[in-house]
């Protein structure tokens, strides 16, 4: 059952210099559960998970993390120990190999001894299915493969929070499955031991009826319709938001 609020905000408003790219957010996340994001292009999607990882800090109303409101720099580092974020670009460092790559923050922030992380880091790479490629740097990896590698990654601290930014769209069809099914796994707590809890973006609609607890469907910085997945899939909530699930089925072969 979800337990605590991990992430907790009420009439937020986030800027970007002059401009609103949220407005008037009500979210709570709780331990445990998983939120997929959807909406057009512009919406404010990414703009929310930049919130919670404190990328976006011009913001007023109330916004909670783990319990408490993240002030100061301190305790924003605190903060995301506690949590990953997965990109849509991988992110992975050009010049680091995929296990350099997975181990290379945990050893910056000291979260074990470099045997230990190697060995975790080793652990991980067969988990994601990358075996044998602990040498091999991001431009010898297809983007399936560098996904998989960030998604090593993105565990090797044990987080709490799962923050995912359209995790499948640089990728082709055939690999968008793969990295979906890991990713449930990853989301149901796999590898883990404990369910994640997880906020997601995505355009796939397959998965985000999978996964989600709760969906919130987002226009132009506000959330314009939220629900359980069988409510918001089912109908009866928002017709604009089946309007746009269609739209995306239409684009998909
Ligand atoms: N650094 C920035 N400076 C100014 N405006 C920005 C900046 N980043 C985002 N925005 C604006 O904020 C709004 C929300 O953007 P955001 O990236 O959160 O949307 P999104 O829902 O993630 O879109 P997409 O599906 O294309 O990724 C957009 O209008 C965008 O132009
Ligand atoms: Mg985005």
């Amino acid at each position: 059952m979800p337990g605590e609020p991990v992430v907790e905000a009420a009439g937020l408003n986030v800027r970007i210099g002059d401009f609103p790219v949220l407005t008037d957010i009500d979210l709570t996340i709780r331990k445990g559960e998983k939120i997929v994001l959807i909406g057009p292009s512009g919406s404010g999607k990414t703009s929310l998970l930049r919130v919670c990882a404190g990328l976006l800090s011009d913001r007023s109303g109330r916004f909670e993390l783990f319990g408490s409101v993240p002030a100061t720099p301190g305790q924003w580092s605190k903060a995301r120990r506690r949590m990953a974020m997965i990109f849509q670009s991988f992110n992975l460092y050009s010049m680091r190999t995929a296990l350099d790559n997975i181990t290379f923050a945990a050893r910056e922030l000291r979260l074990g001894s470099e045997a230990e992380l190697n060995e975790r880091g080793r652990d991980l790479l067969e988990l994601v299915g990358c075996h044998g490629l602990a040498d091999r740097y991001p431009f010898e990896m297809s983007g399936g493969q560098q996904q998989r590698i960030a998604i090593a990654r993105a565990l090797i601290g044990d987080p709490e929070l799962l923050l995912l930014d359209e995790p499948t769209a640089s990728l082709d069809p055939e690999t968008i499955a793969g990295i979906l099914d890991l990713l449930t796994q990853v989301a149901e707590g796999r590898f883990s031991g404990r369910p994640m809890t997880v906020l997601c973006a995505t355009h796939e609609m397959g998965f985000a009826r999978r996964i989600a607890d709760r969906v919130l469907f987002m226009e132009k910085g506000y959330v314009v319709a939220s629900g359980t997945s069988r409510q918001m899939f089912g109908g009866g909530v928002s017709d604009r938001f089946l309007e746009f699930v269609g739209a995306m089925a239409h684009q998909r072969p």
